[in-house]
């Protein structure tokens, strides 16, 4: 998956593996959103692993359909509610075939779905993906079943994700769930609930794991992974009641990273989501220590307009933000960094907008992921504030920042040119199977032609002729 957000018009993603040969049941699940979302839709399909269920692609072939959505732009809800009523006709012929929302969507519109949604059996928060088993059983008594309760606790910890439809060779490992941050127009607060860490032996735990098994690359997950604090337990929010002891012995996320690196040397190491206001230049001075942490950060700003950024409740100015970059660089000169961008949020004026562009500029991020701002029920940017920047403003802002930043990728792109990558073999090009695809540190997509006895997973060096806006085009450096 080399896109970060799946563009949520487009339909999600449905997984499949083989799995236990034993389990009668089948399971269609299907994924919206973030990288989280799938990679909670991996302990989804491990907990029902075991309770007799196998996945498959086919929504036809299923007894149990479950879809992870997503809630942070209204486009993504739409795109549920219409992938739900696609299954009106199936679950007519089929009253045995159930069907159930988990994630986001489910957390925010709690009962409201089993009500507006006939179709609907299941309700399940992000926290309570272990009640599921219980769920199932009320819905076999002909009950609706719903858990939307949050936890202050619940990391999944102690459970081995499925590795649902990836390639073998890059996957996600989740170190903290949840947020604290607040921006006034995000919903995430709302339905992930606090911001709590995983226990830091358990994620090292699994990245061996990982690596045993023959994945090469994995992406430490979070909200806001520089926020990680480890302390034996609990919110982040309750750090200051810990004992001395716990204080003491509290792990960071540059220390996480680094015990990570150690521990898997050869492993190549992404960490996404970082906030602003929460990294510190540790994270680059460990980035810089270890090889096999990519130089690749996804450091959203979402404004460069000081007055829009205090509106969003975002804790930083854009001196400081530009100030962490040039900082960053001095430390790890070849850092790439991408954005998110939300444009035509409430009051923006033109002089603002050209604050965000100005910005961009300046910082010649090497991607981007842009988006029209969309109230969200609930927000205090909703509570608060007027939606007052009509649609055509926002879409040709949009329009304007999406242009620049393909003017920008390009540009790094060509930077690229006419030196020697470091490229992990994903899998093959879809464009041409004759060539492979993969990643060099800085997250750009390589494509090259094929080589005898080059193999999936491998680490290869590939020289790079030539480059689009998005893609490296390379040849094999024969040593
Ligand atoms: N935790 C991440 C972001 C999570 S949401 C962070 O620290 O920034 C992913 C992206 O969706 C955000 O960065 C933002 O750009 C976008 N987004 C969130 N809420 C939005 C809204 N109401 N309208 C449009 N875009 C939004
Ligand atoms: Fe949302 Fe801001 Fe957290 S964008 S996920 S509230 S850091």
């Amino acid at each position: 998956m080399e896109q970060k957000y799946i563009d949520e018009t487009k339909q999600g993603e449905a997984f499949a593996i083989a799995e236990r040969p034993e389990n009668t049941k089948k399971l269609f699940l299907e994924s919206y959103g973030c990288q989280m979302n799938f990679s909670d839709s991996e302990i989804v399909a491990s907990i029902l692993n075991e309770q007799g269920y196998n996945t498959t692609l086919v929504p036809e072939e299923a007894d149990l359909i479950l879809l992870n959505t997503c809630s942070i732009r209204e486009k993504a809800e739409q795109t549920v509610r219409k992938r739900l009523s696609q299954f009106k006709n199936q679950k007519q012929q089929n009253p045995r075939l159930k069907v159930g929302v988990l994630g986001c969507m489910a957390e925010r519109l709690k009962t409201k779905f089993l009500e507006e949604e006939q179709l609907v059996d299941i309700v399940v928060g992000p926290d309570a993906y272990r009640d599921l088993p219980n769920l199932l059983k009320e819905t076999e008594d002909g009950r609706d079943a719903i858990n939307v309760i949050l936890s202050k606790e619940e990391t999944y910890a102690d459970i081995n994700p499925v590795r649902l439809g990836g390639n073998g060779v890059t996957a996600f490992v989740t170190i903290t769930r949840g947020c604290d941050n607040m921006c006034t127009f995000c919903v995430v607060p709302f339905t992930r609930g606090r911001e709590r860490s995983r226990d830091p032996h358990s994620i090292i735990k699994e990245c061996r794991e990982l690596w045993e098994n023959g994945y090469k690359e994995v992406t430490l997950l979070g909200q806001n992974v520089d926020s990680y604090l480890w302390y034996g337990g609990g919110p982040k929010k309750d750090f200051a009641k810990a004992s001395e002891m716990q204080k003491a012995t509290a792990v960071d996320f540059a220390q996480l990273l680094d015990m990570v690196a150690v521990a898997v040397p050869e492993m190549r190491i992404r960490f996404s989501t970082s906030n602003p206001q929460d990294m510190c230049l540790s994270v680059f001075r460990t980035m810089a220590k270890h090889k096999n942490i990519c130089r690749y950060v996804h450091l959203p700003v979402q404004s460069g307009s000081d007055r829009i950024l205090q509106l969003m409740n975002r804790q930083h100015t854009r001196q400081e933000y530009i100030d962490l970059i040039k900082a960053a660089r001095e430390i790890v000169p070849d850092v790439a960094f991408s954005q998110d961008m939300i444009v035509g949020f409430c009051t923006e004026t033109e002089a603002d907008h050209q604050d965000t562009l100005s910005l961009m500029r300046e910082v010649e991020y090497d991607y981007g992921y842009m988006f029209a701002y969309s109230e969200r029920p609930g927000t205090p940017a909703h509570k608060k504030m007027a939606d007052d920047v009509p649609p055509e403003t926002k879409k040709r802002r949009l329009q304007e920042v999406i242009d620049l930043q393909g003017e920008l990728s390009r540009k790094r792109m060509q930077s690229y040119v006419g030196r020697v990558h470091e490229i992990l073999i994903e899998g093959t090009s879809k464009r041409d199977e004759n060539q492979w695809k993969g990643r060099n540190s800085q997250n750009a997509v390589c494509v090259f032609d094929k080589l005898p006895g080059q193999n999936i997973g491998d680490m290869v060096r590939v020289f790079v002729y030539d480059n689009t806006q998005g893609t490296l085009k390379g040849r094999t450096v024969e040593e």
